[in-house]
């Protein structure tokens, strides 16, 4: 083949982000409307470009992620190289093209990273299984962003929302239906500094961290059986509960603290930060014919962008 193509989502984290990090459970949704699609290709730039790499990104948002990306990259192609023992081509030309806004706990990174290492495989031909996807995109994963949970990489490939935990994830089927409003504060979120504010924090203060552990566990336990159930009201409530976990560590914005009550006084189940926090997206849960109301009002609290993701997918939701 001349040319491969792999294409990804985004995500949004529904509850468990950072406890997913010391174990606990997690929550995550599909956001199918922001997608990043890449292509492989060979070309030949001379004998001083053997087996080298360039990355070319389209599309404005995603490109100031080009430059922080192309380590983790070089290295999940590195990883790919070797494992699936394939032989290099002259060079590789690789086109990156997205919508999914860097650094606002989407997933862009992981999004990005699955697109790459599947249109590898189709360049060479290859199947990758999932668990070969999966590590693939953490190996880049790893190296973008230190130690992380495996949540992301899982998410950007699901077709419905998963519950994930220690490096498993689960397809959940919701019993009910919901509109997610995601909104973006505009503001650049800084995950790698918020897993280390938190585990600093864990370690000044004895005892810390399994308070927050098993909160966390608990909200994600039972937003988890309300799901299942059908029970929005209780959902949300749970998620409410989860922002105030986070925002009480210190993760998150002014910015966010008011689009989380402007969601709330626009009558949403309940709203919170997603994602690693110190800025970037928040989420509400609302009722279908809420979420107009909803996202009018989370514009007017200063949201520069909002998307709406359904609970449940066109299959299930009938
Ligand atoms: O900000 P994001 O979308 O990369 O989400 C990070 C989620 C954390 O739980 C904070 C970290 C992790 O590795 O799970």
């Amino acid at each position: 083949r001349s040319v491969g193509i792999g294409r990804a989502h985004a995500k949004a984290i529904v509850l468990g982000e950072h406890a997913v990090v010391y174990g606990a459970p997690a929550i995550a949704l599909p956001v199918p409307q922001l997608t990043v699609t890449a292509s492989a290709g060979w070309s030949c730039r001379g004998p001083d470009d053997l087996g080298d790499v360039s990355f070319t990104s389209t599309g404005s948002p995603s490109r100031p992620l080009m430059t922080q990306a192309s380590a983790s990259l070089r290295r999940l192609i590195a990883e790919f190289t070797t494992t699936m023992a394939v032989t290099d081509g002259p060079h590789l030309d690789i086109l990156i093209d997205g919508a999914i806004p860097h650094g606002r706990g989407l997933g862009s990174s992981a999004a990005v990273a699955r697109a790459v290492a599947l249109a590898l495989a189709d360049l060479h031909g290859v199947r990758l299984a999932e668990h070969e996807a999966f590590d693939l995109v953490q190996t880049a994963e790893n190296v973008a962003h230190g130690r992380s949970s495996g949540v992301d990489a899982r998410t950007v490939g699901a077709p419905a929302p998963l519950l994930f935990q220690a490096g498993e994830a689960e397809e959940l089927k919701p019993g009910c239906d919901g509109l997610f409003i995601v909104a973006d504060s505009g503001v650049v979120g800084r995950t790698k500094d918020a897993v280390e504010l938190l585990r600093a924090g864990f370690q000044r203060h004895p005892g810390a961290q399994d308070r927050f552990v098993g909160r966390a566990t608990q909200l994600t336990d039972e937003a988890r059986h309300a799901l299942a159930s059908g029970r929005p009201e209780e959902l949300g409530s749970r998620l409410t509960d989860y922002h105030e976990l986070l925002r009480a560590a210190g993760l998150s914005t002014q910015g966010i603290d008011a689009l989380v009550e402007a969601a709330l006084d626009a009558g949403s189940h309940g709203a919170k930060i997603t994602g690693g926090g110190l800025g970037g997206c928040m989420i509400a849960l609302a009722r279908p014919e809420q979420a107009g109301e909803v996202t009018r009002r989370l514009h007017a609290a200063g949201a520069v962008q909002t998307w709406v993701v359904p609970l449940r997918g066109p299959a299930e939701g009938g």
